[in-house]
């Protein structure tokens, strides 16, 4: 016991850790000199990320940068990421695990599929859609929960050249239609319904009512997923049973079809600033070869691997570190339909237990809610099979770092903090594990031949110690190409607050993500946390004025401010001020109904934490409103500059409306 005490005093102090010994040995990348040599050799450098892969024809140049910020990589060349993920493993592993799936209720449906059963099951259903009528670039919408036909579905689209759209099975309705429309998708791939914590959970109505207001004709294909627990939908005339349609397709092979480096291999849609959402575009050779080199020197993988990301599909980590990474190094990739609580709270530990996991990546908003539920259940398992943790999707505290490291890594796996975006594809800033120092709490160095910098308003870089915005002043292959049929808004969002726009030179454009950021007297990076009008839920991400335009759409509303304020386990949590017109009172019902409407706009995690009737909302003397009050309000926090509002007083209202 006092050994213990002593031990994690002892941690609470030490704020820098060197690599394990024992992991360092074996890892994927180990030699220091790997920085400077991609320095020296930039951008050919990217030549070690692109032969991590086989092509069908060899590119002739690593980059193209003479339109900027319209980069192309790997040009000349072509390949397929289907043939990459599976055709070139079966020699070698057909046998081995590919995907290894964890369904409820649990210990029932857990599904194992070699790569020789993926390979099978990806041919037949790439068939199915082209026999629907699927094309080359037709893009194919997926709304689908953890089931293994999201991935089956992603790369057999892969296979035939047909861009996929994923939407999280967590948004509403509203949200599919929107993308579909957005997308001109005329294809949805969806289930009956799933599982959550035991109950089946309705889905195909939901798709249902999104695909009534899509204004076009979709073809459907839907994954009978619960079997004698579903819901009577039935299915309509444009509505295919996915079990029969690949039954038909039994033993059918489909040649891989070869695709330009430059080609779309997905779209993913992601909030912003505005209410509408942006189609970002990845492409076939840059994307592919971006996840699968930082899959490898980051996470460490290696083929004979059990790499578990408990994360979702239905978001980037899951495209790019469930699927594509992984399955592109032919490793065996987990993929866990249920929560982590459920049937207990030792779920995940259960898990890396009983099928041996090297990986764990995960969110801190998970690793808080661990923390918090406390180490006797990771202590009921034997972890030692774990050799990395990662984290991913937001800023993790340092106290989450050293309780992760202590209690699930035994003090024995390297943690790496990875600093990405939907848009960069993969990991940008992160240490490499065999390598670098760990700080708890910095993601830490931009990895070799990424140029990402700490700057102040004029661009130029920071002090070490000091704050500014974060920036990347290089392209790199991962990078998203434009903003789906929008290069004007792909330009503005991203592009045009650091860079000279009218160069041509790729030297006078610089990337922005809006994030807040500080760095170190060793260059060791800091994100803070977005600088635009987006909350970040639980490592998802939000737009402001989506959630406020669905509060906007409920009766009787006027006026509607959203802000994100701190929440000890979701890192944000949505904060909504509202206005009501007259004749209308701030009741029960009214917050619900907000509430409600949240729901079916978005989906469930928009869901705000607190809705505060106001009469008045903070505003600039130009009608502008200070959000920052409203997020000091939230946080409660000392107010800070309130002489440029027009109407002080309702600052002080509002926060006695909170702390009723
Ligand atoms: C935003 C991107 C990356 C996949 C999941 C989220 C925040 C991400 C970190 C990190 C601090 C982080 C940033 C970023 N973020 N990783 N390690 N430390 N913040 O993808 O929805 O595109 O959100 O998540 O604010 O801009 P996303």
């Amino acid at each position: 016991m006092s050994d213990n005490t002593e031990l994690e005093a002892h941690l609470a102090e030490q704020d820098s850790f060197d690599p394990p010994a024992s992991f360092v040995e074996q890892a994927n990348v180990s030699d220091p000199g790997i920085y400077e040599e991609f320095e020296q050799n930039w951008p050919d450098c990217w030549e070690r990320a692109a032969d991590l892969l086989d092509w069908n024809e060899p590119y002739d140049q690593v980059l193209d940068d003479s339109d900027p910020p319209f980069y192309e990589w790997f040009t000349g060349g072509e390949l397929n990421a289907s043939a990459n993920c599976i055709d070139r493993h079966l020699d070698e592993r057909g046998d081995e695990v590919a995907i290894e799936w964890i369904g409820e209720p649990v210990d029932e449906a857990n599904r194992t599929y070699t790569y020789r059963d993926l390979y099978e099951e990806v041919n037949e259903f790439a068939a199915a859609l082209r026999e629907l009528g699927v094309g080359e670039d037709d893009v194919v919408t997926m709304y689908m929960p953890m089931i293994p036909e999201l991935p089956i579905a992603m790369l057999a689209c892969a296979r035939i050249g047909a861009p996929h759209s994923v939407v999280f099975a967590g948004f509403s309705a509203e949200a599919l239609a929107t993308r579909m429309e957005s997308a001109d998708s005329e294809y949805l791939v969806t289930c009956d319904g799933y599982y959550r914590r035991g109950d089946p959970l309705d889905h195909l109505g939901k798709a249902n009512e999104g695909l009534d207001s899509v204004g076009h004709d979709v073809e459907s294909v839907v994954v009978d997923r619960l079997g004698d627990d579903g819901f009577d939908h039935g299915l309509s005339d444009s509505q295919h049973d996915y079990d029969e349609l690949v039954d038909e397709q039994a033993g059918t092979e489909v040649d891989p079809v070869s695709r330009d480096a430059e080609d779309m291999l997905f779209l993913m849609y992601t909030s912003g600033t505005t209410g509408q959402p942006k189609g970002v575009k990845h492409t076939t050779g840059g994307y592919l070869s971006w996840v699968t080199w930082t899959s490898r020197a980051v996470l460490d993988v290696k083929p004979e691997d059990t790499y578990f990301c408990p994360a979702d599909i239905g978001w980037i980590t899951g495209h790019s570190y469930i699927v594509y990474g992984p399955l592109a190094l032919g490793t065996t990739t987990m993929m866990y339909e249920g929560t982590p609580d459920y049937p207990e709270r030792d779920r995940m530990w259960e898990i890396v237990d009983e099928y041996d996991a090297t990986q764990f990546y995960t969110a801190p908003t998970a690793i808080r809610a661990f923390m918090k539920w406390g180490a006797e259940y990771p202590e009921r398992h034997d972890l030692s099979s774990l050799r990395l943790l990662g984290t991913v999707g937001e800023p993790i505290n340092p106290r989450a770092w050293k309780w992760y490291y202590k209690h699930v890594g035994d003090e024995a796996c390297p943690i790496v903090d990875t600093w990405w975006q939907t848009e960069t594809g993969g990991m940008m800033v992160t240490g490499l594990p065999g390598v670098s120092t760990m700080k708890p709490g910095s993601a830490g160095k931009p990895l070799p031949g990424v140029d990402a910098r700490v700057v102040n308003m004029d661009g130029d870089p920071v002090e070490g110690g000091q704050a500014g915005y974060l920036t990347v002043n290089r392209p790199w292959p991962g990078m998203l190409r434009t903003l789906y049929k929008n290069d004007e808004r792909f330009v503005e969002e991203y592009w045009a607050t650091y860079s000279d726009t009218d160069s041509t030179d790729s030297e006078d454009w610089v990337y922005f993500p809006e994030d807040g950021a500080k760095i170190d007297d060793d260059g060791y990076i800091t994100v803070l946390g977005r600088v635009d009008d987006v909350v970040n839920v639980s490592g998802h991400r939000l737009g402001t004025m989506e959630i406020e335009s669905a509060i906007v759409g409920v009766e009787g509303v006027a006026e509607a401010a959203v802000v994100g304020g701190e929440h000890d386990v979701k890192g944000e949590a949505v904060y909504a001020y509202v206005i009501l017109e007259d004749g209308y009172d701030g009741t029960e019902e009214m917050r619900e109904e907000i509430v409600e409407g949240v729901e079916d706009a978005i989906g469930p995690i928009a869901r705000p934490e607190a809705v505060v009737f106001t009469p008045e909302l903070p505003k600039t003397r130009s009608g502008k409103i200070m959000r920052r009050l409203l997020e000091d309000i939230a946080n409660d926090e000392e107010l800070g500059d309130t002489s440029t509002l027009r109407n002080p007083d309702v600052v002080e209202d509002i926060r006695v409306t909170v702390q009723d």
